[in-house]
């Protein structure tokens, strides 16, 4: 099992950290017999699983329920859950209380929460205090998507990438132990990267982060919208459509089931 201290070892071996999202216990089945570092119970769940325009209806009731059933699918896995919006925006007691929600009631081994807010800085301060390791998340956060007027590349100039300079070293001090880096320049990953102690592990955020994150419904190439950043390592979409015409046919003609597959 990854550890919080082998994630910060392989920054400093220049090891690249590998994490992917995952909600169902049968994904997490299967990404548990690979070499995968890490899974992120992510909020993306909302756009990917249910299908909502975005992340920031999902609960945190619902979290803990997808965080455990990864947990139960994948129980060699270091695992991160998003906290969800507005569970940690509105005091940092609150935020230590889901914190802790998510802990006890899913066997993760972290939690992440986006932006470096004063309220977001102290709550990293509390939950990490508490023994609980964070995550932070900077660039575009998709749970800022108003505020942030839409899906944008973020620190595209220089008051913007000083402003997200400084949210880094923030995060860091506050006592996260990684952070994602979401849709900025390449060139602002890498002088961010090489200015924190802790590995950052981009999406959308170029080649030289610590680590890479994906949506994994996305790289497997079963979600019909996705971002320029993402790679469709697989053609799922298809392979799902041949294999359910397969099916139709087999029933319709009536070679399915066969001998083979009946008592
Ligand atoms: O919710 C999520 O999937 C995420 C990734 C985009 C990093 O936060």
């Amino acid at each position: 099992m990854e550890t919080v201290a082998k994630l910060l070892a392989r920054k400093q071996a220049g090891e690249k950290i590998t994490m992917l999202t995952c909600y169902s216990a049968s994904m997490a089945m299967a990404l548990n017999a690979t070499a995968i570092d890490t899974l992120l119970v992510g909020d993306s769940l909302a756009t990917v699983f249910q299908g909502k325009p975005d992340t920031l209806s999902v609960t945190l009731s619902e979290m803990i329920y997808h965080g455990a059933i990864v947990r139960r699918g994948a129980p060699d896995k270091f695992i991160v859950v998003d906290l969800p919006f507005m569970s940690y925006q509105i005091n940092p007691e609150k935020s230590l209380t889901n914190a802790g929600k998510i802990m006890k009631q899913t066997g993760a081994n972290a939690v992440k929460l986006e932006g470096a807010s004063e309220v977001v800085l102290e709550s990293i301060r509390r939950i990490t205090t508490a023994g609980i390791p964070v995550v932070g998340h900077l660039g575009f956060t998709p749970q800022g998507v108003h505020s942030l007027s839409g899906y944008r590349v973020q620190g595209k100039d220089q008051t913007s990438a000083e402003k997200l300079k400084t949210e880094a070293a923030l995060v860091e001090q506050a006592g996260a132990f990684a952070v994602v880096l979401e849709m900025i320049p390449a060139q602002l990953a890498k002088t961010l990267t090489a200015s924190l102690t802790i590995p950052t592990i981009g999406i959308g955020a170029g080649p030289d982060c610590d680590g890479q994150v994906l949506v994994l419904d996305d790289m497997l190439g079963l979600y019909p919208h996705a971002p320029k950043f993402v790679k469709r390592f697989a053609e799922l979409d298809r392979q799902i459509q041949q294999a359910a015409a397969n099916y139709i046919a087999g029933v319709k003609q009536g070679t399915f089931p066969d001998a083979e597959h009946s008592f």
